[in-house]
């Protein structure tokens, strides 16, 4: 598989994720939501962080300027993205405490800036990735970024940045 499917799968696994939180009743179950944010936050800093050491570093060693701007405007969007995402988590935490429900306006400030950037990357980004490197390279990419991945997972989760 190339990176692009890789890429792909994560997208769609990753909104799947924030729609059972959102589906999920106002209040009560407090651990199982509280444990599924953690997921999420795992795989959306599993997937950012080999997204931008495979895919983004390798397209901005290739000079090409017409590739800064797109990958300008996803690390921005990376930076918001984890920055909602640990408002959700701390908007969460309040939850357990008061009883009340903050969580969810959290929760859909966060989906609508991934949904943006997911847009972004599969509209804009991909398409001239896909350009960029040979086939081979595109596999190649694929199989190293499951690899990092399950490095990351092994050795420990990086932390939220910006947050
Ligand atoms: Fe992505
Ligand atoms: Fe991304």
């Amino acid at each position: 598989m190339t990176i692009y499917d890789e890429l792909h799968s994560d997208h769609l696994k990753l909104i799947g994720l924030i729609d059972e939180l959102l589906d999920m009743p106002d209040r009560g179950d407090e651990d199982y939501r509280t444990n599924l944010i953690r997921d999420i936050e795992v795989e959306v800093v599993l997937h950012v962080r080999a997204e931008e050491k495979l895919l983004f570093d390798s397209m901005r060693s290739q000079k090409n300027p017409a590739y800064m701007n797109l990958l300008q405007r996803a690390l921005k969007q990376h930076r918001e993205v984890e920055q909602m995402l640990y408002a959700l988590r701390e908007k969460n935490k309040q939850d357990e405490e008061n009883s009340s429900a903050v969580w969810r306006s959290a929760a859909e400030d966060f989906r609508d800036a991934l949904v943006h950037h997911i847009s972004h990357e599969e509209l804009k980004l991909i398409p001239v990735a896909r350009k960029a490197f040979t086939a081979r390279e595109n596999i190649q990419m694929g199989t190293d970024f499951l690899e990092l991945k399950n490095e990351m997972r092994v050795q420990g989760i990086p932390m939220l940045r910006y947050a």
